[in-house]
């Protein structure tokens, strides 16, 4: 076991108030957390991840009535949205209150802040007291770690500690919704479905545009190191494995064919397992079969496009 993972929150508090870097669990996926009052400390996330210093980070906190600490004048959109999804795996885009550190809102006027559902973590941050501003753990561009491992694999002892939460059942990042325009818009698809932020806000939402559409959105993201090619059906997926496989041109190791017949929701808690082990065996490349665009499939063919619009970087 890597001398740094645990369980125990104490050490984790510890090591925060002192301005380290703990690795968190949350019921998405594993987050870099440090202390969002230490501009030092933020720093350092940054430096560990190889993140441009213009994508702004996550604040995450203990409860819902902490937003007024953050913001001003919480807009209804996000204390509704907050009310009824937190704890969970949902991003509210607010505008920041003064004090926020440019270092966390990559200098823009919003912060994002989100309630995360895990035992460990909500236990560390009702003990913290504070903001951690957290993005996922792992290495800018890479898949977001659902296991401590994952995390001990992609930054090592570039983390002071990690507290180790098992598996994240969500397996997707949060929802990010922006509540600072009207209507609100769902700025990245995830463990929430928009249909659902829909149904909550008795309204339509649009499609994102504008300022608060943060750099690293859209370009490749969530990539693997092999290449993923998207299939619509299972029989397309075994078609372009086979087809892949004769011509060589999937490597010695082959093709190997994700989400036929899986559930949603074990397709998203699997999703970043299945991509890092495809990359381990030695699979040049993955044939994903696309989910219908309903719940949260929309989140899992955000994630498949990104990844399959990565250059494949093993070869
Ligand atoms: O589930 C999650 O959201 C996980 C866990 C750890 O909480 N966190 C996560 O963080 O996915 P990260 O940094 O990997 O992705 C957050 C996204 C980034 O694309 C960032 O640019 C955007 O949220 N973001 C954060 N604050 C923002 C802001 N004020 N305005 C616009 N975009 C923002
Ligand atoms: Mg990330």
């Amino acid at each position: 076991m890597h001398p740094q993972v645990t369980m125990d929150v104490e050490r984790a508090l510890e090591v925060l108030r002192n301005g380290g870097l703990v690795a968190i669990p949350t019921e998405t996926v594993y987050g870099l957390a440090a202390d969002a009052s230490n501009a030092a400390a933020v720093r350092r996330i940054f430096a560990v991840k190889a993140r441009p210093v213009d994508h702004p980070l996550i604040v995450h906190i203990a409860a819902a009535d902490q937003m007024p600490r953050w913001c001003d004048d919480v807009p209804v959109p996000a204390l509704l949205l907050a009310d009824a999804c937190w704890p969970g795996p949902l991003t509210v885009l607010i505008p920041r209150a003064a004090h926020v550190l440019a270092e966390v809102t990559g200098d823009r006027a919003t912060v994002g802040l989100r309630v995360p559902a895990h035992p460990l973590t909500n236990e560390l941050l009702t003990r913290f007291g504070g903001g951690l501003a957290a993005p996922s753990a792992n290495r800018f561009g890479r898949v977001s770690p659902t296991t401590a491992a994952h995390v001990v694999d992609d930054l090592g002892h570039d983390v002071d500690l990690i507290l180790d939460g098992g598996p994240c059942p969500v397996g997707v990042e949060s929802t990010i919704v922006d509540c600072t325009v009207r209507p609100p818009q769902v700025l990245r698809p995830g463990g929430i479905p928009s249909e659902q932020i829909a149904l909550l806000l008795d309204q339509a939402l649009a499609a994102p545009s504008g300022t608060s559409r943060a750099p690293g959105m859209l370009e490749s993201h969530y990539a693997p190191r092999c290449r993923v090619v998207l299939a619509e059906t299972a029989a397309d997926a075994d078609t372009i494995a086979a087809d892949l496989d004769a011509a060589g041109a999937a490597g010695a190791n082959g093709a190997t064919v994700i989400g036929d017949g899986v559930e949603l929701v074990d397709y998203a808690r699997n999703l970043y397992r299945w991509l890092r082990e495809a990359d381990e065996a030695g699979h040049k490349t993955v044939v994903a079969v696309v989910p219908p665009a309903s719940g949260l499939g929309h989140a899992i063919r955000d994630r498949l496009l990104k990844a399959s619009a990565g250059p494949g970087r093993d070869g």
